[in-house]
């Protein structure tokens, strides 16, 4: 006999990419920032006193929230600080979302939807992209047809990498009656030049909760640090009602804070990826691949017709080289490959040569 609820023993659970303990592994296959953080993170790490931890933290993180504030001129109040942003995931849902409701997705997306949408219970509609991987040109009729209370999508998309205009945004969010929830977990790897700011939609459309998070811009996926950015009609029920009281720790929020108040240093390290991504980008085409345009930090790319997508993430990964292959429909064609340092995009450029012996 199970004691589990009838949909968690039907369900799979979420596959992440794999992790591995060697340095010598060039792991270009869960978006990570190839850079460490900045050295205000580290000064902070080197000041954190041990008998400070007798103590609980700032049950809001009210130091990161007023550095978020400061970074986003927007009242900290709109702020949600979580353990990762894939908690702010889970919040939302439990949160706005009933177990009868349906949620609506792209397809493909975020593998970790489905996987939320499943534990609460929830139906799934999956709006499929085109094949150039944008947004069906009846993207809005099928979203009002599914009759979806939430809508998650990712901006810039994960994991095709292509960007949607604030312009569009907000079209979509004027027509829809749900919440909106933007996944900007790649946002700071957009070109300036497009200019892109989605958070004036939060003064004209009171649906949108924008998801941000620390793991990739600013070098900190082992620290767990997210948030969420919002009208206060839907952070104040995360904030007083559904999160854990304590939800983030206090050398999380020590650090998380630093990060934010050194953000130039980040900045620096996305200019880098951004120019690495145009180069790696040119080098795959020439080398037979089709790398989708990617606003950003990889790059999802068909592979040369002489050889197979899994084969090719075998072979690399027998040499050391890690890259993502998801067994899924319109992908099984394709590698997923997160813009390294310049040499280690040099050590895979150099690989695949090798292997497909050009
Ligand atoms: C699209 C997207 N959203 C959210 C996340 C969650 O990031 P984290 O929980 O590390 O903040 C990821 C992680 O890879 C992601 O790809």
């Amino acid at each position: 006999m199970s004691f589990e609820r009838q949909n968690i023993e039907k369900m799979q659970g979420y596959a992440p990419g794999e992790q591995t303990g060697s340095a010598a592994t060039i792991k270009l296959n869960t978006n990570e920032n190839p850079y460490p953080p900045s050295p205000e993170v580290a000064n902070a790490l080197q000041s954190i006193d041990i008998g400070s931890l007798r103590r609980y933290p700032s049950p809001m993180a009210d130091s990161f929230r007023q550095a978020a504030s400061r970074l986003h001129n927007i009242s900290a109040d709109q702020i949600i600080p979580t353990n990762g942003s894939d908690e702010l995931l889970r919040l939302v849902l439990t949160t706005f979302v009933e177990p009868s409701d349906t949620i609506a997705v792209c397809k493909p997306s975020y593998s970790l939807y489905p996987v939320l949408a499943e534990i609460q219970g929830c139906q799934l509609a999956e709006i499929l992209l085109n094949d150039d991987w944008t947004m069906p040109e009846d993207f809005s009729e099928q979203l009002q047809k599914s009759a979806a209370k939430l809508l998650m999508l990712v901006n810039p998309q994960a994991p095709t990498g292509g960007l949607l205009s604030t312009a569009y945004l907000a079209e979509i969010a004027g027509k829809f009656s749900g919440l909106i929830l933007i996944d900007e977990a790649y946002v700071d790897f957009v070109d300036p030049e497009l200019e892109y700011n989605s958070i004036p939609l939060l003064k004209s459309h009171e649906n949108i909760i924008i998801l941000r998070t620390l793991s990739k811009a600013y070098s900190l996926a082992g620290l767990r640090f997210g948030y969420g950015i919002a009208a206060r009609a839907l952070i104040d029920p995360m904030m007083f009602k559904t999160r854990d009281s304590y939800n983030t720790d206090q050398i999380s929020q020590i650090l998380a804070t630093a990060a934010l108040n050194s953000f130039q240093y980040a900045e620096q390290t996305c200019a880098r990826i951004r120019k690495d991504r145009e180069v790696l980008a040119k080098q795959l085409s020439e080398l037979g691949f089709s790398p989708a345009p990617s606003q950003s930090n990889f790059l999802l790319c068909g592979v040369p017709e002489s050889i197979d997508a899994t084969k090719l993430y075998q072979q690399l990964k027998q040499r050391n080289i890690l890259v993502r292959y998801f067994d899924q429909d319109r992908l099984r064609d394709k590698l997923r490959i997160s813009i390294g340092t310049e040499s280690e995009n040099s050590v895979l450029i150099a690989a695949i040569r090798d292997i497909l012996g050009q």
